[in-house]
């Protein structure tokens, strides 16, 4: 029977749907599938001004349709750019990210917690959001990583700092990350001589699975994460924490896509 106006056959997202990412108003990748095949062809432009976490792109990417997303979060960038990366492979371009300090810190006026989760998206880290309880306080982002190999992930804890920054951040970071694996400090100001020498202080956590010692906590200004710099760390497995990394997805022929924007 042809689909009538109203569609009751496609299921809603569930927790325990593999899909499910934890973004709260996702659809499922069934309906969004269902209206591009139904409205577009091969190689046409999808276009979704508030993307969310990026499911009619990802429909629009797996049916070999041309995209571009829009939304106005950059949690909602971040989470798609991860999506995109683990679903396909592809890397999307993002406009109206910040690209140099300048526009970081133009940012980080504008919105401290629209920059919290761009910040932690240069290091691929798991926003808390208001997800954060007990112990989690002091802690805004969130990398997993698997040391052994019948291990349990452990936690790299990480804090992003906008304003300004002196050597008790540091230390309460310490104090964090003591029984976490690294802790991470992302500041948009250059740390302090004394602020440096509280993180090599704190010494090294000795992976056992990677046998090798990693500085247990570490200062990264934003402009050194501009200029490519990373988290010295085991590699990263990112297993469920505010959103659950995306099924692989496979294309006959996967589509060339544009880009998204922040809005
Ligand atoms: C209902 S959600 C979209 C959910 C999406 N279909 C999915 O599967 O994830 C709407 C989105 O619009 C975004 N948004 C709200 N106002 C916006 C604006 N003015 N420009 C761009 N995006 C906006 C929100 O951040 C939110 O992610």
């Amino acid at each position: 029977m042809p689909a009538q106006s109203i569609w009751t056959d496609v299921i809603n997202i569930r927790s325990w749907h593999k899909e499910d990412l934890g973004y709260e108003t996702q659809k499922p990748i069934a309906l969004l599938e269902r209206v591009i095949k139904a409205s577009s062809n091969e190689g046409d432009i999808v276009l979704d001004p508030f993307c969310g976490c990026g499911t009619a792109v990802v429909a629009a990417q797996k049916l070999n349709r041309k995209w571009i997303g829009i939304d106005i979060t950059h949690l909602a960038i971040a989470l798609m750019r991860n999506r995109l990366k683990d679903s396909f492979g592809v890397d999307a371009e993002v406009i109206g990210e910040p690209v140099d300090l300048a526009s970081a810190k133009a940012l980080a006026h504008q919105d401290r917690y629209q920059f919290q989760w761009w910040a932690l998206s240069l290091i691929r880290a798991r926003p808390l959001g208001e997800k954060k309880k007990g112990a989690d306080k002091g802690i805004d982002g969130v990398i997993h990583f698997i040391d052994e190999v019948s291990g349990t992930p452990k936690r790299v804890v990480v804090q992003v700092k906008s304003g300004h920054v002196g050597v008790n951040a540091i230390r309460e970071l310490k104090a964090v990350a003591a029984d976490e694996a690294l802790g991470i400090f992302i500041t948009l100001e250059p740390p302090t001589a004394p602020m440096q020498t509280e993180a090599i202080n704190a010494g090294c956590y000795h992976s056992p699975g990677w046998n090798k010692d990693y500085p247990k906590i570490q200062i990264l200004t934003i402009e050194e994460l501009l200029h490519g710099k990373t988290v010295d760390m085991p590699p990263q497995t990112q297993t469920s924490v505010t959103f659950a990394r995306a099924p692989r997805v496979s294309t006959k022929e996967p589509g060339k896509q544009l880009g998204m924007s922040s809005g």
